[in-house]
């Protein structure tokens, strides 16, 4: 197995930046009163962003039920691409305050899937999380209720960002030396 060393990848966001961030979403979710609110965590990119979150909440007094649903996307960036869900959260959202938590909001045809599929499914409201947006990529018409940093067009890794299953463990988020080509 190649060992993956911090120092082959650039630090676009630090662990400490983004706890920072984390705090302040928080605040911000905080301060929209929702009642009864379910937290949904799309899997697999956002679980790190998702469980600093939550305790994030937790500091400023919020305490959300949580859920994980397991989305793929085959194709996201391309008009024919295809949402499927593969796991899908066990509980109702009927009448409940949904907030979907993901990694990235890129074209946004995953996440207004999933936003349709709760709201079809009778949420009272559903907002969103992603700790990065590149909107440069969006293809759709959505947009983030709550957003941790506007990202560059780069393929970036990290705290819970894989590229072919490699790096989710890194406590930042980088771009491969090399591949900081927008
Ligand atoms: P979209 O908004 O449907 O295009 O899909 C966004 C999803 O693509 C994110 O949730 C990520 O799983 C994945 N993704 C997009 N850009 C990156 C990246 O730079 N690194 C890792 N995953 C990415
Ligand atoms: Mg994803």
């Amino acid at each position: 197995m190649p060992v993956v060393r911090d120092k082959d990848i650039e630090v676009l966001f630090s662990a400490s930046a983004i706890a920072r961030r984390n705090l302040e979403l928080a605040k911000d979710i905080a301060g929209h009163d929702y009642h009864d609110l379910l937290v949904i965590s799309v899997l697999k990119g956002s679980f790190v962003f998702a469980a600093d979150l939550i305790r994030a909440m937790h500091d400023v007094g919020l305490s959300p039920e949580v859920e994980f649903i397991f989305i793929s996307s085959y194709g996201a960036g391309t008009t024919s691409g295809e949402v499927k869900v593969l796991r899908d959260i066990d509980n109702d959202v009927a009448g409940r305050d949904v907030l979907l938590i993901d990694d990235i909001l890129e074209s946004g045809k995953t996440l207004t899937f999933a936003q349709d599929l709760m709201l079809s499914r009778g949420a009272k409201s559903c907002s969103i999380a992603v700790l990065l947006d590149k909107r440069m990529r969006r293809q759709t018409a959505l947009n983030a209720d709550y957003v941790g940093f506007d990202c560059p067009d780069y393929f970036v890794v990290g705290y819970g960002m894989d590229v072919a299953h490699a790096f989710r463990e890194l406590p930042f988020v980088g771009v491969v030396r090399g591949d900081a080509q927008p």
